[in-house]
């Protein structure tokens, strides 16, 4: 039996989320496995229901779990609150009591999208690259932080232990991959990045069968566009790895496409990479790829099920080859589905 938490959200999270739990729930007939999901307020939605954005409800059941779903936050509603009540800081507060300190966020192209790109088809066919975003430092977390009429300012800080671990789990990574790790960081102007720079080549001389190389951020951001191919395994800080991976979105066709693991030693949540989409909320016509692959990440990393994550990838290449596409992913001019149509078409796929 698995217990799954699930956290919908705000804006399109409540749609994707729903074609998520609806692949969970073919899988556990499919497969004669019980699954429990429990939903709990989070966000916006928790706000306007118990003043709380994060109630501590929700944040013990994430901890009572396998593994946890979470849609997206945030939206125009709450955008004018105090910054430490804003449903994004529900966000950072969470990975941080979970201890979610390295979100994986893989960027696979899927032949059946490469005209969705708005890069040339062969700059991005067979691009696959894994991005180890370190989760819970770097200026999202660092003191002191705050505005006044006259300054605003945040701190970056890492500690040792915090680059050791990313790094670790990102040479690990590179092995059961391609064997490569370009770590990204703003060495030529940060001390904190060459602070980062000096801890991942100490822990690279652990992983000597991993070939390790360095990349500016800047350089990085252009060297995705120009040719996403030279990249298996980027390792970088929390703020980088948040531009870059928006980045990798378009290089798979759209934002709703990719997926993440935020995992750390104890608990693990499984989200898109992208948010809460305002700009289409409410209308189902969201792109539930990103969760559903999320879905796939969860029974690779938590349920110890890689041969489901298998299935629903597969299910997932078959609904686009079959030429089923959203909005975001559709030609100008193509017949398009809607988010529910698209969660039907991937559970068909799955099979009974
Ligand atoms: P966004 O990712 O929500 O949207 C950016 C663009 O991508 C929009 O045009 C949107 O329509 C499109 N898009 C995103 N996901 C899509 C999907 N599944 N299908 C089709 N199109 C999709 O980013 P934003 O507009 O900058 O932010 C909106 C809100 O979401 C803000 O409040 C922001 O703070 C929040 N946000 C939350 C998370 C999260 O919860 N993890 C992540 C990013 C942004
Ligand atoms: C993401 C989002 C979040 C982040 C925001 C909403 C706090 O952009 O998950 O990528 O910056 O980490
Ligand atoms: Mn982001």
């Amino acid at each position: 039996m698995y217990k799954i938490v699930s956290i919908p959200g705000d804006g399109i999270g409540p749609e994707v989320v729903a074609g998520a739990v609806s692949v969970l729930k073919q899988l556990s007939k499919k497969h004669g496995f019980d699954v429990v999901i429990e939903e709990h307020p989070f966000g916006g939605a928790s706000y306007d229901l118990h003043g709380e954005m994060l109630t501590s409800a929700t944040l013990e059941a994430c901890k009572k779990c396998d593994a946890v779903l979470l849609g997206a936050v945030g939206g125009p509603k709450w955008e004018k609150l105090p910054h430490e009540h804003k449903p994004e800081a529900a966000l950072l507060k969470i990975r941080k009591e979970l201890e979610l300190f390295a979100n994986l966020r893989p960027a696979k192209v899927y032949d059946a999208l490469i005209d969705a790109s708005s890069l040339k088809a062969e700059v991005v066919q067979g691009t696959d690259f894994l991005v180890f975003r370190e989760l819970t430092g770097g200026i999202y977390f660092g003191q002191p932080r705050g505005f006044d009429e006259n300054r605003g300012w945040n701190t970056m800080v890492y500690e040792r232990y915090e680059v050791e671990r990313i790094a670790r789990l990102s040479f690990e990574a590179a092995r059961k991959r391609k064997g490569k790790v370009i770590s990204i960081d703003k060495a030529n102007v940060l001390e904190v990045s060459q602070f980062w720079r000096n801890v991942v080549h100490e822990i690279h001389r652990e992983y000597a069968d991993v070939e390790l190389s360095d990349m500016y951020v800047d350089n990085a951001a252009m060297q995705i566009v120009r040719n996403p191919k030279q990249f298996d395994v980027i390792v970088t800080s929390n703020l980088f790895g948040d531009i870059l991976s928006d980045i990798a979105g378009m290089i798979t066709g759209s934002l709703g496409m990719l997926p993440s693991a935020s995992i750390g030693t104890t608990y693990a949540l499984y989200e898109p990479i992208h948010g809460s989409a305002p700009d289409i909320a409410g209308r189902n016509i969201a792109n539930p790829i990103a969760t559903i692959a999320s879905v796939a990440m969860m029974f690779e990393h938590s349920l110890n099920k890689p041969a489901i994550a298998r299935e629903i990838e597969a299910a997932i290449e078959a609904t686009l080859a079959a030429g089923l596409r959203t909005a975001d992913i559709a030609a100008p001019g193509e017949k398009t589905v809607s988010t529910t149509e698209m969660t039907e078409a991937i559970v068909r796929h799955l099979g009974a």
